[in-house]
């Protein structure tokens, strides 16, 4: 008895999940908090690294490869906050991410190129691939800044 009252509360919530998520549309300024948080946290687990790939910090490689594994889920969460119906809301996103799809995608791909070798170098404990890539995946960052990201005030 109590599990068949169970089992249909989960049912409810569950086709209420579906109801919700086939009609719910995101507010513009959630996606932007969003994505932007995405970014921040890229930078979070990337930027310590930095230090180290240039030899100014000991070379720690738990945390590298620590760091490795969630920045290869990180970098792919922002993307889709990038909806042509976020233009009203200010960020620092330039008009040419929608002017120019292509192209920013293209600064997407290269990112998880370079993010690709960067993991597989950390996994295998490749320090000195490892210590390239990290270089490698921040060039790619500042790359797609330079053209789409407006300068910091
Ligand atoms: C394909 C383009 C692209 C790539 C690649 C990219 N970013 Fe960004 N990033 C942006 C854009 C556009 C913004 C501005 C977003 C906004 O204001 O809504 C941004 C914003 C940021 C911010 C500022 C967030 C804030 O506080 O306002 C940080 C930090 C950041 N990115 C870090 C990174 C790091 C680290 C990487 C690489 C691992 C990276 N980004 C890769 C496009 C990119």
């Amino acid at each position: 008895m109590g599990s068949k009252l169970f089992t249909a509360g989960l049912v409810l919530a569950l086709g209420a999940g579906c109801a919700f998520s086939a009609i719910a549309q995101v507010k513009p300024e959630v996606l932007v908090d969003q994505r932007i948080a995405a970014m921040r946290l890229q930078g979070k687990y990337l930027f310590p690294l930095v230090p180290m790939a240039q030899g100014k910090a000991p070379y720690d490689a738990a945390m590298v490869a620590r760091n490795a594994g969630y920045l290869d889920v990180l970098i792919r969460l922002a993307w889709d906050g990038f909806d042509p119906g976020t233009q009203g809301v200010k960020s620092r996103a330039l008009p040419e991410i929608y002017a120019e799809p292509a192209k920013f995608k293209a600064a997407q791909e290269t990112m998880f190129t370079e993010m690709n070798k960067f993991v597989a170098a950390a996994r295998s404990s490749n320090e000195a691939n490892a210590k390239a890539g990290i270089g490698d995946v921040l060039k790619a960052c500042n790359g797609c800044h330079d053209t789409f990201r407006q300068k910091a005030q």
